[in-house]
């Protein structure tokens, strides 16, 4: 009865990690979290809109205008929507690093410089 009892706990315990994962701070791909760092480092932020954007984890300390989900087991950012953030300054070549990107909105902000070059290897990106 005992060996059963154990079981039944291990099999409960295999069914409930998943979840757990989620709910005990699940946290960002480290690359990500890296790339974030470069892009605002290279943006100019003179209403001091991203400066939330050092706090916690970004995926889930809601970080400006990052919104993530949960891709291969891993959070992943999958949108940057900095619409009308009076943002000057250039975007970082490590943006590339947001492999599961989907949106990147810099809409009416007044960026300088090219498109990196680099967000060409950004497969899922569809909306820029
Ligand atoms: C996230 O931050 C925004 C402002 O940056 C705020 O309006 C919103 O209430 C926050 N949401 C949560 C869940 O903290
Ligand atoms: C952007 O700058 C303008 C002019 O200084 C200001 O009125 C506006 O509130 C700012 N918006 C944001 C999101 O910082
Ligand atoms: C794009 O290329 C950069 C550098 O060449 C690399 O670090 C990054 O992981 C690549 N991104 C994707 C989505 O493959
Ligand atoms: C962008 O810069 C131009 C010229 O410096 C300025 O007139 C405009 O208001 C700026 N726009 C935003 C969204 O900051």
């Amino acid at each position: 009865m005992v060996t059963f009892g154990g079981i039944f706990c291990v099999v409960i315990l295999a069914v409930m990690l998943p979840c757990l994962d989620v709910a005990l701070g699940q946290s960002t791909d480290p690359s990500e979290v890296d790339a974030l760092g470069a892009i605002k480092r290279s943006l100019l932020d003179p209403m001091n809109n991203l400066e939330n954007w050092n706090r916690g984890d970004p995926c889930t300390s809601n970080w400006t205008g990052v919104f993530c989900h949960i891709i291969n087991d891993a959070l992943h950012v999958t949108e940057l929507q900095l619409f009308k953030r009076n943002l000057s300054g250039t975007l970082a070549p490590e943006v590339s690093l947001l492999s599961q990107l989907k949106t990147l909105d810099f809409m009416w902000n007044n960026l300088t410089g090219s498109i990196p070059k680099e967000i060409g290897n950004i497969t899922t990106l569809k909306l820029m």
